[in-house]
């Protein structure tokens, strides 16, 4: 188990993404939401960082349970992403990021148009992922382009 978790880069690979982005005055202020937010890892570290307006969406009932267990995020919301519209608000976040939700037998690729729903202009999407899925990540990129070219969204950085 703590081998696993040594391995899982994910949520620290993440976490130093949006803290270089939003600065610590700013953390108790921006809406934040997790998708596929599992037991909530990423909102754990994220609050220890000093956010503290975090929302999470989660199709696993039972991951479910144990977030909210941990008191962290303030609304919750049961659903998948990439069945049709969700139920999350519509432009509501400065963030949304989500941390090994995206790939073959996870979120479809078109899923990057509900994150773009979430946000709210000028919001950031994040996307963390592995890169080992060749065919899936080359359709994400073709669609996430094809957003662009539409200008629905813009592409600010590739960290890793
Ligand atoms: C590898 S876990 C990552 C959990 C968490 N983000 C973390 O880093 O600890 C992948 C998560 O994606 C969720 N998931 C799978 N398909 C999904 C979908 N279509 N929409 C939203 N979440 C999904 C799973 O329920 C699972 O909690």
């Amino acid at each position: 188990m703590m081998c696993e978790e040594a391995k899982y880069k994910g949520p620290s690979i993440l976490v130093e993404a949006v803290t270089k982005e939003v600065p610590e005055c700013r953390r108790k202020e921006v809406r934040v939401l997790d998708v596929a937010a599992g037991t909530g890892l990423v909102g754990v570290a994220l609050a220890q960082k000093g956010f503290t307006n975090l929302d999470a969406l989660e199709p696993s009932e039972c991951m479910l349970e144990l977030l909210r267990s941990k008191n962290l995020y303030t609304s919750t919301f049961h659903e998948y992403v990439g069945q049709g519209h969700t139920n999350v608000p519509q432009g509501c976040y400065d963030v949304v990021f989500v941390v090994g939700g995206m790939g073959n037998n996870h979120i479809p690729f078109t899923g990057v148009l509900e994150f773009v729903r979430f946000a709210k202009p000028g919001g950031l999407v994040m996307i963390c992922m592995r890169q080992d899925e060749e065919d899936y990540l080359t359709k994400l990129k073709e669609y996430m382009n094809s957003l662009e070219e539409q200008q629905l969204w813009k592409k600010v950085k590739k960290v890793l």
